[in-house]
């Protein structure tokens, strides 16, 4: 045969056997088999350079030609492939856009927390600085400095969670039973006037039930400066009630005892579902507790080095989760700490 009808024939069967082949690896096998180094028409071609001077022309037109057309026969089918391979990746990667999406489950602020942010908040706008205190305290600022005598039923270990083997300088280490100590911590780091909350958590071994559980959150409120008299307090309070439960809330003070104020107070507001007509939330009295209050003691004051004859000052503590559950109608404290995420959803 000579070397043009190899040629033909070359590229007849090359392109009879590239019909129809739309997979890459085949059609690369094609291209080496074919069109390679050492592939069928590059051994034809190797033919052209020892014919007669005379012949070779002709015969390598012929063999340009069948590379021509194979070449286009190759990238014509090599798109076909890639088209196809596209079209497959698109198919099997197909996604239905009209199902319903996977919710992602969001956090949210515990309510404590979000009642914590109005407080803090409603007492910025009074000039009121929000400062926190240790969790971990030692007796003598829960209790010594805040007058409360080492006899005091307080102190008893029913009440307090004693760390073991905490004990130093500040006299036994315990979880604070109060808020109170940051009052102490504040007026021995600063000299008066004095405007601070602090609020944060405490702890109380005792029974829990729903109004009571072993740790929960009070917010502390201090006012130290020269001529603070009860009336501040009280309007203090009636801002910040009104603030959070509404213009018609108002404040009242009954006679109560704490040791670290004289006189002391219990805090209560007018009912904010009745208004002070009585309903079930108030059991029928109008009124609401809040926290207890009072002037600070001149002891206590004395016992800071701030001279009672000249400063005089006010101080509260309110339980949040009891704020919070006013707010948003929680009947039982062991809900918050939980940790229910259905119970916690409710206020996102
Ligand atoms: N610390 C008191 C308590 O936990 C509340 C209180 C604070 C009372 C400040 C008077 C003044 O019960």
């Amino acid at each position: 045969m000579d070397l043009i009808e190899r040629l033909d024939a070359i590229e007849r069967d090359a392109l009879a056997s590239l019909g129809g082949t739309l997979d890459a690896d085949a059609l690369e096998r094609w291209r080496l088999a074919v069109l390679g180094r050492r592939g069928s028409l590059a051994e034809a071609m190797k033919g052209v350079a020892v014919l007669a001077p005379s012949d070779r022309p002709r015969a390598g037109e012929r063999a340009n030609a069948a590379k021509q057309s194979l070449e286009a026969a190759y990238f014509s089918c090599l798109s076909s492939v890639k088209a196809s391979a596209r079209a497959h990746a698109l198919e099997a990667e197909r996604i239905d856009v009209t199902l319903p999406a996977r919710a992602r489950p969001t956090g949210s602020l515990h309510p404590v927390t979000m009642i914590r942010r109005e407080v803090e908040q409603a007492f910025a706008r009074l000039g009121f600085t929000s400062v926190e205190g240790p969790e971990v305290e030692w007796d003598h600022y829960n209790f010594t400095l805040l007058n409360i005598p080492p006899d005091h039923p307080a102190r008893d270990t029913q009440d307090s969670f004693y760390v073991q083997g905490g004990t130093g300088e500040g006299g036994e280490m315990l979880l604070r039973t109060q808020t109170s100590p940051v009052q102490i911590r504040t007026m021995l780091a600063h000299k008066p006037p004095i405007r601070i909350i602090a609020p944060g958590r405490t702890y109380r071994n005792e029974a829990t039930d729903a109004s009571h559980e072993a740790m929960f959150t009070q917010v502390e409120g201090l006012c130290i400066d020269k001529n603070v008299t009860l009336a501040d307090l009280r309007g203090t309070l009636t801002v910040v009630a009104r603030a959070l439960f509404g213009p018609h809330s108002e404040i009242r003070f009954r006679c109560g005892y704490f040791p670290f104020v004289e006189p002391g107070a219990e805090i209560d507001m007018t009912c904010h579902l009745c208004h002070g007509s009585g309903c079930r939330v108030c059991k029928r009295t109008g009124w609401i507790e809040l926290g207890g209050a009072g002037m600070v003691h001149p002891r206590v004051l004395a016992n800071v080095g701030i001279d009672p004859d000249e400063y005089s000052g006010w101080a509260f503590g309110c339980g949040l989760e009891r704020f919070a559950m006013l707010r948003y109608g929680i009947e039982d404290i062991r809900l918050f700490y939980e940790n229910d995420v259905r119970f916690l959803q409710q206020f996102a």
